[in-house]
C-alpha cells in the first residue's frame, strides 16, 4: 500500500517563522544522525519519518557524514522519500551539511569551495533530490577564509541546489562576521544550528543577541543531550540505549553520579508539570521564542510522539525556572 499521509497532520503542530526569513520550520525537527544508517532495520527507519511526517515535522535535518557508515543516512533516507514520500516532497524541508571529514585527501573536509561544492552534489545524488531546502557549513574552519566559505554557499544557493544557506557549531563573532558577508552576497543567512539543551547553554553567552540582532533563526540540536535528558537512564543502562550502542557520541562516563542527581531532580520537576523528563527539556529549549525548533533524536516512534506532546506546554513560571537554575547550578 503507498503511503497516505495523515490529513490531520498540520492541526496541531505549531511552526515558527526562521529569522526575518519567509520559511516556518516546525518546533520540532527531526534529525537522522543516528538510527538511520545501515545498522538500523529499515523499517524503523521509515516508520519513524512516517509518523514525524503525520505529526505535522515538515523537517528532516542530514549531513553528508550520518550513517553509520557516512553517507548512509542520506541513502536510506532518498530510498524511504522516492518509495513513500515522493508525492510529499513539496511539504518536506530536507536539509543537508559538510564540514566534517567525509572522504581522504585534502578536498574531503572543511570548508573550501571545492569540499562544499562536492560533497554537496554527493549528497543530492545519495538522496535522489534535484535540491535540498538548507545546505550548511557544519562547523567553522580556522584554515580558509571565511570569504571563501561563504561564496561557496552563495554559489550553491544561485547554481539552485539550495533554496537556504546556514552555518552550525560557529561562535558568536564568526557567526556574526558570516552572517555579515552572506548580507553582502545577497544570500543571506538563514538558521544556525547550534548545539543547546539544558546541560549545553552556551548560546546564551552571545550567540543568542548576535542571532536576535540579525534576524537569523537558530535550531537547536540534542535538546535532549543525546537522551541524559529523558527518563533513559534513571534506572541503569538499558541494552538498547545510546549509551550501550557503539556509538562514541554518548558513553558511560558522561552519566556522572553528579549529573543522575540533577537528572533525578528536573525529572521530578517535570513530574510536577504532568510532562516526561524529555518533554519538560524541549519545552525549556523552545520557552522563550529565541529558538526557532528544537531538533530531536529518536530511536523509535514512541520517542516522536512524545516529543511532538511537549508542545502542550511550553510555558514556565518563574518559580520553575529558578527550580530549574538551582538544580543545574
Ligand atoms: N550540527 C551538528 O554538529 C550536529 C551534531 C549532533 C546532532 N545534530 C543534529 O541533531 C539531531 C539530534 O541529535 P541527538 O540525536 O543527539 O538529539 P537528542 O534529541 O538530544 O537525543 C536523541 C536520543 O535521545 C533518546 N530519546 C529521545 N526521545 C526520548 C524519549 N521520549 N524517551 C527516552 N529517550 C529518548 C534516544 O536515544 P536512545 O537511542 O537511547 O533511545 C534518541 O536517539 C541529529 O539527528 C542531527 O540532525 C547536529
Amino acid at each position: 500500500m503507498p503511503y497516505q499521509a495523515n490529513p490531520k497532520r498540520y492541526d496541531n503542530m505549531q511552526y515558527a517563522r526562521s529569522g526575518r526569513s519567509g520559511l516556518q520550520l516546525p518546533k520540532i525537527s527531526l534529525g537522522l544522525w543516528h538510527n538511520f544508517g545501515d545498522v538500523t532495520q529499515y523499517d524503523t527507519s521509515r516508520n519513524m519519518i512516517g509518523t514525524a511526517f503525520d505529526l505535522g515535522i515538515t523537517h528532516f535535518d542530514l549531513a553528508n557524514n550520518y550513517g553509520p557508515p557516512p553517507g548512509s543516512a542520506e541513502t536510506n533516507f532518498g530510498r524511504i522519500l522516492k518509495q513513500h514520500f515522493h508525492a510529499y516532497r513539496d511539504e518536506m524541508i530536507i536539509s543537508s551539511k559538510a564540514g566534517y571529514t567525509m572522504w581522504p585527501g585534502p578536498y574531503g573536509d572543511w570548508g573550501s569551495k571545492k569540499y562544499l561544492v562536492s560533497s554537496l552534489n554527493q549528497s543530492l545524488k545519495r538522496m535522489g533530490l534535484d535540491y535540498v531546502d538548507i545546505f550548511y557549513h557544519h562547523r567553522p574552519d580556522p584554515n580558509t577564509p571565511l570569504e571563501e566559505t561563504m561564496a561557496a554557499l552563495d554559489l550553491i544557493v544561485r547554481q539552485g541546489k539550495a533554496l537556504y544557506v546556514g552555518i552550525s557549531n560557529y561562535p558568536a563573532d564568526r557567526a556574526k562576521e558570516a552572517i555579515r558577508i552572506l548580507n553582502a552576497l545577497g544570500t543571506p543567512c538563514l538558521i544556525h544550528q547550534p548545539k543547546y539543551s539544558l546541560f549545553e547553554r552556551w548560546i546564551e553567552d552571545g550567540l543568542q543577541d548576535v542571532l536576535q540582532e540579525e534576524g537569523v533563526g537558530s535550531i537547536a540540536f540534542s535538546p535532549l543531550a543525546g537522551g541524559l535528558l529523558t527518563d533513559r537512564y534513571l534506572n541503569g543502562i538499558p541494552d538498547d540505549s545510546r549509551i550501550a550502542s557503539s556509538s562514541p557520541s554518548l558513553t558511560a562516563e558522561q552519566l556522572t553520579q553528579e549529573k543522575l542527581n540533577k537528572i533525578n531532580q528536573l525529572n521530578q520537576l517535570a513530574q510536577r508539570r504532568g510532562q516526561k523528563l524529555s518533554q519538560m527539556a524541549l519545552a525549556w529549549v523552545l520557552r522563550d521564542g529565541k529558538v526557532t525548533s528544537a531538533l530531536i533524536g529518536a530511536s523509535r516512534v514512541s520517542q516522536i510522539v512524545d516529543a511532538v506532546m511537549a508542545l502542550d506546554n511550553i510555558e514556565f513560571s518563574q518559580q520553575e525556572l529558578n527550580e530549574i537554575e538551582r538544580i543545574l547550578a
